[in-house]
């Protein structure tokens, strides 16, 4: 992760949100190529979720919205974290993030032992179980560290934990509900009357939609109803660099389908459409494991929820939520609005509110996704043949900030400036392709391997005094060989945009 973090600040993808002010916790800034990553991600999904199927029309709809749509929705009341204080401290921690045990020498507790959801959990609190036998001097066999959330702490338990922060037990409060949502207030007026909220998730815009895309589109069930937008939730620990933030976007879907539908078999054909689009944009298929979440675990309106996981720098976590929600929130706003959320099925002759099937998607997940998947260390041969180290972003080209770099040979010979200049002009109307002139070839190769651009193109003298053939190399094999301007954009096209 560190690396990652570091190339991305290093080459302009992602900064600390306020940064010249000490920064902001929970919030990252995407800087000139994050903003071209971020957008390819997003202009992919809809061209793959919208434009290329049949059955899914697109809504933008506003951040903040009628504070009556998230009573209904169940948030006001509901969208809540267990978070836990250190009173000595003052930190914050997620209750369900925050895990602990006790230690028991020869079946003896002790003390017990915390620590911090990480990769290596366990680990770290068996060294600390070791070192507090050691510290009390107790002979005999430490006994297994079983790990549980705080939330699953006895009352009497809570004075014994130890905070992480400080090590000693004592200062820990019980779990206590924690709001999500940020408020705001509407209009001129500071009362209770004008909170709102900045919406948590894009989902509820759709919902509230509905009935407009059904009065005025020409949908006819199964159909979906996509969105991409800003979502906030303030989170108690917004962490491991842009993966929880307070402020992201999500690429939502609600899809949906008959009562009398087969919904498990729409859900299975989800859960593959998802996996099969994020291989598309170069996530490693066998990265991708699906976590299905256990029926005594389910919200109280879900019927089914997979998650599809993503080996990630900090661990294997979720990266797309596939929920079956049933017709619990068309029903919710119905009784809420008093307005009919049924829809006429013509071929089935009946009129029923629909159930949906929700794959939910973050962006900014996804961006980290692809970064640690396309982050690569290697070693290739340089101009004159002595293998270096390179560190190379391995983007697929449909995703890839700068598609293409132009490189005239040498920069002091205007037949070959004036040629390159034409190509990357002509390449930049479709494309975000960038022009290099200086330095050796090969460290400016170097420099777009580190951005993860995949195909450098040169200009040489063969170019402007034979056949008019350019040196075109790949990223990844460094493979170079020459084609025409026509091959090139036939290639660029397939590549870039199939
Ligand atoms: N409408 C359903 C919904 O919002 P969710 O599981 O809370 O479900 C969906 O969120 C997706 O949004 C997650 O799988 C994740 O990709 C992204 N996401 C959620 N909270 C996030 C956060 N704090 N920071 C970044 N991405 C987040």
């Amino acid at each position: 992760m560190e690396d990652i973090v570091g190339l991305c600040k290093r080459r302009g993808f992602i900064f600390q949100s306020s940064e010249i002010y000490g920064g902001y916790n929970g919030f990252y800034d995407y800087g000139p190529l994050g903003v071209e990553l971020r957008n390819n991600i997003k202009q992919a999904w809809w061209r793959d979720m919208v434009q290329r199927r049949d059955d899914i029309e697109g809504l933008d709809s506003t951040i903040i919205m009628h504070p009556k749509i998230w009573k209904a929705s169940g948030h006001v009341d509901g969208f809540s974290d267990p978070m836990v204080d250190c009173k000595e401290s003052k930190l914050r921690y997620r209750a369900d993030q925050l895990f602990f045990a006790p230690v028991t020498v020869e079946g003896e507790t002790i003390g017990y032992v915390s620590v911090v959801e990480c990769i290596d959990q366990q680990a770290v609190a068996e060294k600390a179980a070791a070192e507090m036998k050691r510290k009390m001097a107790k002979q005999g066999e430490l006994g297994p560290i079983e790990l549980k959330e705080y939330t699953e702490a006895k009352p009497e338990e809570y004075a014994l934990i130890p905070s992480p922060a400080t090590g000693k037990p004592g200062s820990l409060t019980e779990p206590r509900e924690f709001k999500l949502m940020f408020e705001t207030k509407v209009g001129p007026l500071a009362d209770d009357s004008a909170v709102a909220y900045l919406r948590p998730e894009t989902a509820q815009g759709i919902f509230a939609n509905y009935k407009n895309i059904v009065d005025t589109g020409r949908v006819k069930v199964p159909f979906g109803i996509a969105q991409i937008g800003k979502a906030f939730r303030n989170e108690i620990t917004p962490r491991n660099f842009i993966f929880r933030s307070r402020e992201f976007e999500q690429m939502e879907i609600e899809y949906f389908i008959s009562p009398n539908a087969d919904w498990k078999t729409l859900h299975r054909e989800w859960i593959d459409t998802c996996t099969d689009w994020l291989v598309s944009i170069g996530l490693d298929r066998d990265g991708i494991t699906e976590d299905i979440h256990p029926e005594d675990k389910l919200a109280f309106y879900s019927q089914a929820t997979t998650d599809l996981m993503y080996q990630f720098p900090h661990g294997e976590q979720e990266l797309w939520g596939i929920a079956c929600r049933g017709d619990y929130d068309l029903k919710q706003h119905q009784e809420h609005s008093g307005k009919s959320m049924t829809i006429f099925d013509e071929e089935a002759k009946e009129k029923y509110v629909p159930h949906v099937i929700e794959p939910s998607l973050g962006v900014d997940r996804t961006l980290l996704a692809v970064l640690s998947a396309a982050y690569t260390e290697d070693e290739v041969p340089n101009d004159k043949g002595t293998v270096e180290k390179r560190t190379v972003l391995k983007f697929s080209p449909k995703i890839a900030p700068v598609k293409a770099a132009i490189f005239p040979l040498l920069k002091n010979k205007p037949e070959l400036v004036e040629r390159a200049q034409a190509l990357y002009k002509r390449l930049q109307r479709r494309w975000n392709v960038f022009y290099d002139a200086s330095g050796a070839i090969g460290r400016r190769y170097r420099r777009q391997d580190e951005i993860g651009t995949p195909f450098g193109i040169t200009i040489d003298f063969d170019t402007i005094e034979k056949d008019g053939t350019v040196t075109l190399r790949d990223r990844d094999t460094c493979e170079q060989r020459r084609v025409t301007e026509g091959e090139l954009i036939q290639y660029l096209e397939e590549q870039i945009d199939g």
